[in-house]
């Protein structure tokens, strides 16, 4: 799967002088059933999270709070995104390697995930990633 597959989706906004409210509803607003949520936070300053591939996984990305980038790369192309708005969120594939970088201080990270935690659907060799990428 290639680093085109993974987009930033606009997600549905309504505005409100009392707030602005944004939903995701499974497989309508992101292309996947979610079967867990996870977030990461109080990341402290100049620290890198991911690091991984995953086989299987289908994952979309929101920056609820702050800014962080996430770095793809299907092992011939890699992209840089900059996420910072919590009514957009970025769609990553299974089989794509990311890195995240950049939080800014206070960045809240959401992510849905298409499976509940599994160990063995993880690549955190890039060795490996390459090979089961391209030569599987
Ligand atoms: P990991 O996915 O490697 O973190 P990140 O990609 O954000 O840097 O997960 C870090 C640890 O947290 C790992 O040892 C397993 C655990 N974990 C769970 O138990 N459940 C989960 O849903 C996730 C995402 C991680």
């Amino acid at each position: 799967m290639s680093i085109d597959r993974c987009q930033m989706l606009e997600l549905p906004k309504v505005h409100d002088p009392r707030g602005n409210l944004t939903f995701i509803e499974s497989e309508v607003h992101i292309p996947f059933p979610i079967q867990r949520v996870y977030y990461l936070y109080d990341v402290p300053g100049g620290s890198d999270r991911g690091g991984h591939a995953h086989k299987t996984l289908h994952q979309f990305v929101v920056a609820m709070s702050g800014s962080f980038d996430i770095v793809l790369d299907d092992g011939k192309n890699k992209k840089r995104m900059h996420l910072n708005r919590s009514y957009n969120g970025l769609y990553i594939c299974p089989m794509i390697w990311r890195e995240l970088d950049n939080f800014s201080s206070g960045a809240v990270c959401m992510v849905l995930a298409s499976s509940k935690y599994n160990e063995s659907d993880y690549l955190r060799d890039y060795a490996e990633f390459m090979r089961e990428r391209w030569h599987a």
